[in-house]
């Protein structure tokens, strides 16, 4: 993993330690995210939150925006690293690019990683091609 920054390597530690709390009693998916931003040394982070009813389950990426913006704001992000436990990695739900693509420019990296380290560097433009946003 030398090719990726510092800042990227100790975001995908953060990712996969709050992993480890995700509440996937369902799925046994756990999955972590860490949030980087441009202006700020600290990573804001994320794993996912799961209920008997099953559509009211909560993504990482979701709890993660919600802990930026709580703690930051919902500006300057840098690039997000997300962290599960398959040999292929998962990326972000269709609901999470769309929520993701209101907040943060579309060449956005998002580092995919399983417990092996990060595979593979995508864009939000690449996982979510001609979007849908009012604002730009
Ligand atoms: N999940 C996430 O946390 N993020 C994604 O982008 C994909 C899916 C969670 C939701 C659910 O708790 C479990 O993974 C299985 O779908």
């Amino acid at each position: 993993m030398a090719k990726y920054s510092k800042e990227v390597l100790e975001a995908y530690q953060k990712a996969v330690e709050i992993r480890e709390k995700a509440y996937a009693p369902y799925s046994k998916f756990k999955v972590g995210v860490a949030l980087k931003f441009t202006d700020d040394k600290k990573y804001y982070l994320g794993h996912n939150v799961e209920n008997a009813s099953y559509p009211a389950c909560t993504c990482a990426e979701n709890v993660a925006l919600a802990n930026a913006s709580i703690h930051h704001g919902l500006k300057n992000f840098e690039f997000m690293v997300l962290v599960t436990d398959t040999e292929d990695v998962a990326a972000p739900c269709g609901i999470c690019r769309q929520k993701l693509c209101e907040f943060v420019p579309a060449e956005f990296p998002i580092y995919l990683s399983n417990l092996k380290g990060i595979q593979k560097t995508v864009t939000l433009k690449e996982i979510l091609p001609y979007q849908f946003n009012k604002l730009s």
